[in-house]
């Protein structure tokens, strides 16, 4: 995550009192995800769906055998179609290129066995990724996988760098999120780097446009930086005006052939109030802690009940994977990084 604070990040043995908690918090240890097998090309009985999306369209399905296709429960989610319309109108938004599609089924993973459901979109950001995530995630009621519609990577990225790579990814997730807001949908982006331990949703109540993390415990208009790597956003008009506005800047550099990270232009235009006065909700940086923070034993030592943890500024697959490995959060037995 673009993340820049500086932490100073302590790599030091994990506290037995965290696997202890670990261990008892999953009650199973061991490995998860498992690709839906080979589905049928033609309609069938079981109420299994053909594609992904088709999954929303009831028609599609037949079911003599008296099974509705409301409860037919998808294998990376484990919700049924009546699960995710008990929570109308919100939709989860990840995204993932090959190298971190690991890292998405992780999250996805850890969401399934807090037992929430939610109306998901995984944008793949390139074909292998798409191929591998459909494999998991096919005919999933509550797992709808896209491919990008905004090319694969950027096609006029100034260098092969790792850094621009990954912020040719991270800068077209605003444009994502617009599309939903702009369908009246409520929208959590979530970083395909985060694991969540508990239902975050009770902590988006309330009046506000959007909530994040700061890196201040209240705001400060002229100075709080946010992390745009958590966030949620309800479609009202100040969120929409500022979305299309950090959309429409984002645009305007790439023309420019300037790869600011989204983050930044994001902060700049919260900093400076504009386009218009948004109503930010800062998340509770002890329920939504960052990877510096909760990956650090005297943190883990003290009694947090953490929500959804977001491993910001544990940079690069290997680390990530390693950090998630050491504190017993590698779900899946996926490897998609050639990293690592
Ligand atoms: C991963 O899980 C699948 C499905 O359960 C299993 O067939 C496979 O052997 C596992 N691979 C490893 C390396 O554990
Ligand atoms: C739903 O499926 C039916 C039957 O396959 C099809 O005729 C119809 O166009 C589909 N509707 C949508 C909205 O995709
Ligand atoms: C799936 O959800 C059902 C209903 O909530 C639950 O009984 C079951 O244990 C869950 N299975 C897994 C693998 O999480
Ligand atoms: C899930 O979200 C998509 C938008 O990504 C929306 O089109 C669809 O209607 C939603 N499905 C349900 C059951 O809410
Ligand atoms: C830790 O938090 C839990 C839940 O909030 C509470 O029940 C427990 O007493 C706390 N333990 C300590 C040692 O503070």
């Amino acid at each position: 995550m673009a993340t820049e604070h500086a932490y100073k990040v302590l790599f030091f043995m994990q506290s037995a009192a965290f696997i202890l908690f670990i261990i008892n918090y999953f009650q199973m240890s061991t490995v998860v995800v498992t690709p839906v097998g080979r589905l049928s090309a033609k309609k069938t009985c079981d109420c299994k769906p053909i594609g992904t999306r088709e999954v929303f369209n009831i028609s599609t399905y037949v079911c003599p055998n008296g099974q509705p296709p409301m409860q037919v429960r998808g294998q990376l989610s484990n919700c049924t179609l009546a699960d995710i319309k008990k929570r109308p109108g919100v939709v989860m938004l990840t995204t993932a290129n090959l190298a971190y599609a690991d890292v998405a089924l992780n999250m996805l993973e850890s969401v399934k066995r807090i037992g929430v459901c939610v109306n998901t979109t995984v944008i793949a950001e390139d074909q292998k990724a798409y191929d591998l995530l459909l494999k998991y995630a096919k005919g999933d009621p509550a797992i709808y996988v896209q491919k990008t519609n905004s090319g694969e990577m950027d096609a006029i990225e100034p260098s092969r760098r790792l850094g621009s790579h990954y912020y040719g990814i991270m800068n077209k997730r605003q444009a994502y999120i617009l599309t939903l807001l702009e369908q009246g949908l409520e929208v959590l982006f979530s970083d395909s780097d985060t694991f969540w331990f508990r239902d975050p949703f009770p902590y988006f109540q309330g009046d506000f446009d959007i909530s994040l993390r700061g890196f201040t415990k209240t705001r400060i208009v002229s100075k709080t930086n946010f992390c745009a790597g958590f966030i949620y956003l309800k479609p009202t008009k100040a969120t929409i005006q500022f979305v299309r506005t950090w959309v429409e800047l984002m645009d305007n550099n790439k023309k420019k052939g300037s790869f600011t990270p989204d983050q930044t232009v994001m902060n700049g235009l919260l900093r400076a109030d504009k386009p218009g006065h948004v109503n930010v909700r800062m998340l509770d940086a002890d329920l939504f802690p960052w990877g510096p923070t909760f990956f650090d034993p005297s943190w883990q030592k003290q009694n947090h009940s953490t929500v959804v943890m977001h491993a910001a500024s544990i940079r690069g697959h290997p680390a990530k994977l390693s950090k998630f490995n050491e504190f017993g959060m590698w779900l899946v037995n996926v490897t998609t990084s050639p990293g690592s």
